[in-house]
């Protein structure tokens, strides 16, 4: 068992252990109070594992409800967000009762926005069951949900009261789905750790998920409202949320994530922001695990979705630099300059 405190405002655990979810209720009885629960999950990982987490709480006591919505990334909007609060309503949950978030990166993203406007906010727990929920989603408390002009446009930071991580749920993971964790795992070493690539490809999840969790916990650490150096961590999401979104996310995050981060490498060396292109040997990384990662919208599609962006300040745009594998910087780019950066990443 490996537990990691996350130091932010307020603080929480982490706990990565194998089969943990066979006593989620001695867990959580360490951190809440026996109160109402109510497990908000989709309908795949709801047939897996919501029975067994129910089953283990009531046995503690804990009034159980769950709330499901259809799996995907389409199911991060405005009109489910809308259902699943009337249904915590409609199912009498106080403010000192708990949300859990049983589920993948979309689960987390929904059910953490729930929890942190509903009587405006209330405690809960990630239990993430992918194993990019499990690196990254999970933890660092982002909250949010997607407009139609683009991804996580609506949203909070409200962090969790635990998140608790059993990686042997990744066995029922499609490949594709690993694949997505994958691409966010490689993220973490492009940024900050060259030596977690070999873990990755050998697919040492636990390691990986550690050593990711504790990247993330110095970063939100010290910048919990991503006002600066959390950005590093949205290397290769400036393009992948547009492809995402162009490709009516048919093409999912972790993918996205994939092709954004050589074009993003390939734009700042060519707009001369590093003296090193590491497109080409993230981009032979990136095959040799089995991605395809080629962006086929044109420069205007591809603006259209970028000046959405989160990370523009009045008249500049900040933007993640690789210095080289696992040595990244934050950089600003003039609003004139957004255009040439996304055409030259396209050569
Ligand atoms: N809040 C953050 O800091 C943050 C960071 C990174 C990504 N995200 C968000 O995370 C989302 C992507 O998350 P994701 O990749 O987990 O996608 P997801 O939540 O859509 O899950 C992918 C699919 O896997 C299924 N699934 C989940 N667990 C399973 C299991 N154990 N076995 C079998 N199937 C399972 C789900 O039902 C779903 O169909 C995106 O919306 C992205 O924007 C948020």
């Amino acid at each position: 068992m490996k537990k990691i405190t996350i130091n932010t405002s307020p603080s929480y655990d982490v706990i990565i252990d194998d089969n943990i979810l066979n006593t989620v209720n001695e867990t959580i009885l360490e951190y809440i109070e026996p109160c109402k629960i109510c497990i908000i999950t989709d309908s795949t990982v709801s047939s897996l594992y919501a029975n067994k987490v129910k089953t283990s709480l009531k046995s503690s006591g804990f009034l159980v409800i769950k709330i499901v919505f259809p799996p995907g990334e389409h199911s991060k909007s405005l009109s489910t967000y809308s259902n699943i609060l009337e249904a915590v309503a409609d199912e009498g949950l106080t403010k000192t009762d708990c949300i859990i978030a049983l589920g993948g990166g979309v689960v987390g993203d929904l059910a953490g926005f729930v929890a942190s406007s509903y009587m405006r906010g209330i405690q809960y727990i990630q239990i993430p069951t992918t194993y990019l929920a499990a690196l990254d989603s999970s933890i660092g408390g982002k909250t949010g949900i997607n407009l139609l002009r683009g991804k996580n446009l609506v949203g909070t930071f409200w962090n969790p009261k635990l998140v608790l991580c059993d990686p042997t749920v990744f066995n029922t993971l499609p490949t594709i789905r690993r694949m997505d964790g994958i691409a966010e795992a490689i993220k973490c070493a492009v940024v900050t750790d060259k030596s977690l690539l070999g873990p990755i490809k050998n697919n040492s999840y636990t390691y990986v998920i550690e050593r990711c969790v504790s990247i993330k916990k110095s970063i939100v650490e010290a910048d919990q409202y991503e006002e600066s150096l959390r950005q590093l961590l949205s290397f290769g999401h400036l393009i992948g949320h547009a492809i995402e979104k162009l490709s009516g996310y048919s093409v999912s995050h972790g993918h996205a994530i994939a092709a954004g981060m050589i074009y993003e490498a390939r734009a700042a060396y060519k707009m001369g922001f590093t003296d090193t292109d590491i497109s080409k040997d993230l981009e032979t990384i990136l095959r040799t695990l089995g991605f395809t990662p080629e962006v086929s919208y044109t420069v205007e599609e591809l603006m259209k979705y970028v000046i959405m962006s989160k990370r523009i300040h009045k008249d500049t745009i900040d933007i993640v630099v690789p210095i080289e594998i696992g040595k990244c910087k934050l950089a600003k780019l003039n609003m004139y300059q957004l255009e040439e950066y996304i055409r030259v990443g396209k050569e």
